[in-house]
């Protein structure tokens, strides 16, 4: 479906978003790995958290979901059902490269597929270290899809140093660690987000050869309670629509700020954004707190390697926001943007090209420069939820407006995109 967009005048009120994404994916897993009952609170709405539910329902886990909260049923370590069928991942990264971590640990034969973008993504970079701690698990020769386990007697412990700063290659580790005897360490040089380590209590250490997580059984999830907060990086959405236009101003509510996912709010205040936090408050381990943004006159600054694997999923947002803002944007050393739900590195830049910017794209980034011609364009999505709602973004904020292909997928991380938008826009 192609959604058409007409310039907005301004942003204006609250908005309370629905649960982090990240945090959704591990709540469920955990929730479902654990002995007996837990309940999550302010759980994600996206088709990507209903495939990692879908995923452990295979596997006899049993949910209960009403307005306010998912119950789960969990099982406790070595009580789930034989899969009658392949665990369906859809779209999400996350759910496949996580549950990887599970299945190599269980006593029973499975098989993980995906949709057509999943199935174009790199697994190797998962069933690699699954494999030297024992596991049983492999991915086509092209290093996609599908993912085959077969049961093995024990997961080995490992040290394993992360060859790509990935929080999914590093939770996957750590899951599978959690069903060893021994102990299992990831050690990253930059960190990527943390939300494993603090959701499942794990030891963390900061050393100079990087940054330490251990995992053992003593770590193996228990039935809880979770509240999740907010989504940050849905937030960013709505964050640079109201900053980039006139007399706005929004707060939204409960929004997580987990320290390994707010680089993009520095970068903006970097960028001269006004952006202020209010009601900072923690709950079980995860901070969270609202984000009120009005509208800012922007320069843009250099954008540090370091900062990369923090702010990699809000980078086509942050993008649009470099657009409207003085000198020149420019990012590198991002390939792993290449290897998202679509190549992003692509997608913005082709897109870019399409309302006459001059676009000049590396492997690893682009830098863009010059104005926007006065035309309604129409975007390529590429079925990737971030590319279309940057994209939607842009277009509100572009004179004569504009259009965005295959606009569904956006259901991926916020079916609620276009209602929200509508309840904040005058
Ligand atoms: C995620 C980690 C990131 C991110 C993805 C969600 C997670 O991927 O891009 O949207 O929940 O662990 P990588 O860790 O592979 O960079």
């Amino acid at each position: 479906m192609i959604q058409e967009f007409e310039k907005i005048d301004k942003v204006q009120g609250d908005l309370k978003l629905p649960g982090d994404k990240s945090i959704s994916h591990r709540a469920v897993m955990f929730s479902a790995m654990a002995k007996g009952e837990s309940k999550i609170f302010n759980l994600s709405s996206s088709e990507d958290v209903i495939s990692t539910k879908e995923c452990f329902e295979v596997v006899g886990v049993e949910f209960d979901e009403t307005e306010e909260v998912l119950i789960v049923r969990g099982k406790g370590a070595g009580n789930f059902a034989t899969p009658f069928k392949p665990l369906y991942a859809g779209n999400s990264g996350t759910t496949t490269r996580l549950i990887s971590g599970f299945l190599i640990a269980q006593n029973f034969k499975s098989i993980v597929t995906g949709d057509f973008s999943l199935s174009q993504r790199p697994m190797k970079r998962v069933v690699d270290p699954l494999r030297t701690m024992g596991g049983d698990i492999t991915c086509s020769e092209n290093d996609t899809l599908p993912i085959m386990v077969n049961p093995i007697d024990a997961i080995k412990a490992i040290n394993y140093d992360l060859p790509i700063p990935s929080a999914q290659i590093k939770s996957s580790v750590l899951i599978a660690g959690l069903h060893s005897d021994g102990v299992t360490s990831v050690i990253e040089k930059v960190q990527s987000r943390n939300h494993t380590e603090k959701m499942l209590g794990l030891k963390v250490e900061r050393t100079e050869r990087g940054i330490i997580s251990y995992s053992s059984k003593k770590n193996y999830p228990q039935a809880r309670e979770y509240f999740v907060p907010s989504d940050i990086s849905t937030a960013a959405f709505f964050v640079v629509l109201t900053l980039l236009s006139e007399n706005s101003s929004l707060t939204l509510k409960n929004v997580s700020l987990n320290e390994t996912r707010t680089g993009y709010l520095e970068v903006l205040k970097k960028m001269r954004a006004h952006i202020k936090i209010d009601n900072k408050q923690e709950k079980a381990g995860e901070e969270f707190g609202d984000v009120f943004v009005e509208s800012s006159k922007l320069n843009n600054v250099e954008i540090p390697e370091k900062i990369i694997p923090n702010i990699i999923d809000e980078i086509p947002i942050l993008s649009i926001a470099g657009l409207f803002a003085e000198g020149r944007f420019e990012i590198n050393k991002a390939s792993e943007l290449r290897k998202k739900e679509t190549d992003r590195i692509k997608a913005v830049c082709e897109n870019l090209r399409l309302i006459g910017l001059n676009v000049e794209e590396s492997e690893d980034g682009y830098s863009i420069s010059g104005s926007p011609k006065n035309i309604k364009a129409e975007f390529q999505s590429y079925g990737d939820h971030r590319i279309a709602m940057a994209f939607g973004i842009l277009s509100m904020l572009l004179p004569n407006g504009g259009k965005v292909n295959d606009f569904d997928c956006v259901k991926i991380s916020n079916p609620e995109f276009m209602k929200q938008i509508k309840n904040v826009v005058l």
